[in-house]
């Protein structure tokens, strides 16, 4: 099921006022993994693009990470953590089953106005909180809205197992949502999709209430991220082109018109082969999968914020953010900076 692009216009534009990102200090490199798996960075960095990922502490949680990005985010919109009236997490590795992980950041930032939830939609993750926010501060319902992409993956990663391992970090980035201003920017369209027809391709089979983690089972790592990758690299292209193209419709725009392209990094293949499909120049496409890995719901984030601190996106400039994940799911939206 896809949402109607038609659907997705709120009653008062609304713009980013404010991003963040936050990553973990201990890095894990290629090298590092050669000794812990039967894998090269030659084989790494030519099927994926990876270098390095970022290693969350023992004692630094999802809402711990999520929180830093938070709070670079809010401080460049300029609003104080009391004020925040919406906080949305998009994660798969809570801090727990229950309470939402948006619990425990309003608790850490001191937002005690703040409603605060999870949205669990794997790598497409943020761009449906940030379709949920949008339509919420649009619609007057809440003043503000704070959006955070955030994971620990490493806490869901079997490390005997190559064919994952090498892929995913930790890691965590934000923005701030505010009703638009005469002469701001604003989000101009976006377009989210699902199929659940797929569950089977990219999922963590264990820990939920279809398969408890026992004692009879505690061996075989079932709470761990599994993927069917080459079958997801498919989807992937497909989904992230065909989404991209009906944003940019929906925004009334052309290709041409999108300064900068910030796509979901889980693969530079994957990347590469979308940007051409689009006819995109690879100069104007945001990558740091490189340095981060995979981190699923904050990849996107990140990689906003860090495109806005380095100076890629300018006032006026129109860019695109799409998404691709398990469930499957797929996102993407045009912002006008
Ligand atoms: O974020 C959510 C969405 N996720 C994605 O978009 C990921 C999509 N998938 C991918 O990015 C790629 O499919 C992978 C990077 C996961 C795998 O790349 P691939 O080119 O599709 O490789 P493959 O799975 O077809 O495996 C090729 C070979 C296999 O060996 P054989 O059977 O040809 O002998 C694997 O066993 O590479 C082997 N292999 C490895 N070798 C060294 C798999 N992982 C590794 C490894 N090191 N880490």
């Amino acid at each position: 099921m896809e949402s109607n692009p038609n659907s997705s216009q709120s009653n008062t534009s609304v713009r980013i006022a404010g991003t963040g990102s936050y990553l973990p200090e201990k890095i894990l490199t290629n090298a590092d993994l050669e000794k812990m798996v039967e894998t090269s960075d030659d084989w790494i960095t030519s099927r994926t693009g990876i270098r390095n990922r970022r290693i969350a502490r023992e004692d630094e949680f999802t809402s711990h990470i999520a929180a830093e990005a938070a709070k670079n985010a809010l401080e460049q919109a300029g609003i104080a953590a009391a004020d925040v009236e919406l906080i949305i997490v998009a994660t798969i590795t809570p801090d727990t089953i229950t309470p939402a992980t948006a619990c425990y950041v309003q608790q850490h930032l001191g937002c005690p106005r703040a409603v605060a939830f999870d949205v669990s939609a794997a790598c497409s993750g943020f761009l449906y909180a940030l379709e949920i926010a949008r339509h919420s501060v649009g619609a007057g319902a809440f003043k503000n809205a704070l959006i955070i992409g955030a994971e620990k993956l490493s806490a869901y990663i079997n490390w005997t197992d190559r064919n994952t391992c090498v892929l995913f970090g930790d890691g965590a980035g934000a923005a701030v949502l505010l009703p638009a201003e005469e002469g701001s920017g604003k989000i101009l369209s976006s377009h989210l999709g699902t199929d659940g027809a797929q569950t089977e391709l990219l999922n963590i089979p264990g820990g939920g209430s279809a398969c408890p983690i026992t004692v009879e089972n505690a061996d075989q790592q079932l709470a761990t991220l599994a993927m069917q990758g080459r079958e997801v690299f498919k989807h992937a292209v497909n989904a992230m082109k065909r989404a991209s193209l009906h944003a940019i419709e929906s925004a009334g725009l052309q290709i041409e018109d999108i300064k900068l392209v910030i796509p979901h990094q889980a693969n530079l293949r994957i990347i590469d082969a979308i940007v051409d499909r689009l006819g995109v120049p690879k100069e104007d496409v945001f990558i740091n999968l490189d340095k981060y890995g995979n981190t699923s719901a904050a990849a996107v984030a990140i990689a906003l914020d860090e495109a806005n601190r380095e100076g890629r996106i300018s006032k006026g400039d129109k860019i695109l953010l799409v998404a691709f994940g398990a469930g499957l799911t797929w996102a993407s939206a045009v912002i006008e900076w």
